[in-house]
């Protein structure tokens, strides 16, 4: 007799618009049917044993199901029902489908490769306040990547350093300069003083230069004191704020956006290649984009390809266009992020002028190019960096060979030489 009560269903066709499917990529030491079953039952309403306490009502209604197994590439996919889901918590759903599953002892290897959504569970959140044509319009910068710069040393400059030399790159060019990671607020530089003094001198800049620039101050901190430093950079008349999200949490990240405080919200990730590195077990970068647009992130890092940090370029090309698209085709699902604004892509990490055509190549031009020792490192120093920085951009645009517009911009000759190039 068929065992009731079954997650796997291979025959069962998914309803895309009342579930939300998952796809992993498991191993362990039985069966890939095996494992599919517990993983569904411990990400859904089942344990390790059978529940007396379990109604066949119960399980008809809300367990998950097995739809799909590729035993040849270990890759199975689970449909959930809507209603096991808080509408509007990323909290809640990682702890559904990214949670215990991946400590049980039965598991060898799991890595969740992609989370899709119908599109009244994406209509839940409120997704980007400003997205890329926002953030766009603010610097009035629309046939070109947006150049920016991350200060460096990523500690050490005091405030009035800080602000000194945002207000110097500001003057040659950038277009966005961000704190690093892991800068909050330290004695030496302190998070009030920070934003005061550097939105001092920017507003100096921008009426010299008539030029709208954006500072990206980082407000990562325990989350009311995250929101305390936002409302004051609000205050004071700054436009973007970033915060390290793996660091602060995606319910840290939601109650930013929900403060509704009109800023851009710059999500970092540092951190996120402790689970989504691994190719075999873990979490996605994808995933990771997905939740980002979900929780209001404006402009978010996705990777250089050429750069310090690893992401090769199909994964990162691929999640940049999903996070600028509304409309994504997975089999036969036609998710519709249309309600969510786009994201824009961050390149960041590792970068200098000479490898701006190369990444121009492969990632295009609609996203933030972050310049930090590739900017600060110039020989000439940093004002020559940024110099040095917006030429590789002006021969891209200009469709001439970067050696060549260097023989006539002397910054970019010294970088290209610097770096080797
Ligand atoms: C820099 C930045 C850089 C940044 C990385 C993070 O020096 O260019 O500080 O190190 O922190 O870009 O890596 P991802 O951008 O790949 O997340
Ligand atoms: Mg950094």
């Amino acid at each position: 007799m068929k065992e009731k009560n079954k997650y796997l269903q291979l025959e069962y066709k998914p309803n895309y618009q009342e579930e939300i499917i998952a796809t992993f990529y498991g191993e362990s030491n039985g069966s890939l049917e095996e494992l599919s079953e517990q993983v569904a039952g411990e990400s859904s309403i089942g344990t390790w044993t059978k529940l007396t306490t379990l109604s066949d009502e119960v399980f008809q209604r809300l367990g998950a199901r097995i739809f799909s197994l590729d035993k040849k590439n270990n890759i199975f996919k689970i449909a959930y029902p809507l209603s096991l889901f808080e509408k509007g918590s990323i909290p809640q759903l990682l702890s559904s489908v990214g949670g215990n599953i991946f400590s049980m002892k039965a598991v060898k290897n799991l890595r969740l490769e992609n989370i899709e959504f119908p599109e009244k569970y994406i209509k839940s959140y409120p997704g980007p306040y400003w997205g890329i044509e926002g953030i766009r319009k603010m610097l009035n910068v629309y046939d070109r990547p947006i150049i920016g710069c991350i200060m460096k040393p990523k500690i050490g400059l005091t405030s009035k350093q800080n602000a000194q030399m945002a207000s110097q790159i500001f003057a040659n060019g950038v277009d966005l300069i961000k704190d690093d990671e892991n800068l909050t607020s330290l004695s030496f530089n302190k998070f009030e003083d920070r934003v005061k003094k550097v939105l001092e001198l920017k507003k100096k800049v921008e009426k010299k230069t008539n030029q709208k620039k954006i500072y990206v101050f980082n407000v990562t901190a325990p989350v009311s004191l995250m929101l305390e430093r936002a409302r004051l950079v609000k205050k004071l008349g700054g436009r973007c704020v970033m915060v390290d999200v793996i660091s602060v949490g995606w319910g840290a990240v939601q109650e930013l956006r929900r403060q509704n405080l009109k800023l851009i919200i710059h999500g970092h990730r540092a951190g996120h290649s402790a689970f989504t590195r691994n190719k075999k077990h873990g979490i996605s970068m994808l995933v990771l984009a997905n939740l980002a647009r979900l929780a209001g992130i404006d402009q978010f890092h996705t990777g250089t390809v050429v750069g310090k940090m690893e992401g090769g370029e199909e994964e990162v090309c691929s999640i940049n266009d999903l996070l600028r698209e509304d409309w994504r085709e997975f089999d036969q699902l036609r998710e519709n992020w249309a309600s969510l604004k786009p994201i824009l892509p961050i390149a960041s990490g590792g970068l200098h002028p000479g490898l701006v055509p190369q990444l121009v190549e492969i990632l295009g031009q609609n996203l933030v190019i972050n310049f930090g020792g590739g900017l600060h490192g110039h020989p000439q120093g940093s004002e020559a960096g940024a110099r040095a920085a917006i030429q590789s951009i002006e021969a891209v645009q200009k469709g001439i060979k970067i050696k060549e517009y260097a023989k006539t911009h002397p910054e970019l000759k010294v970088a290209l030489n610097y770096w080797k190039f």
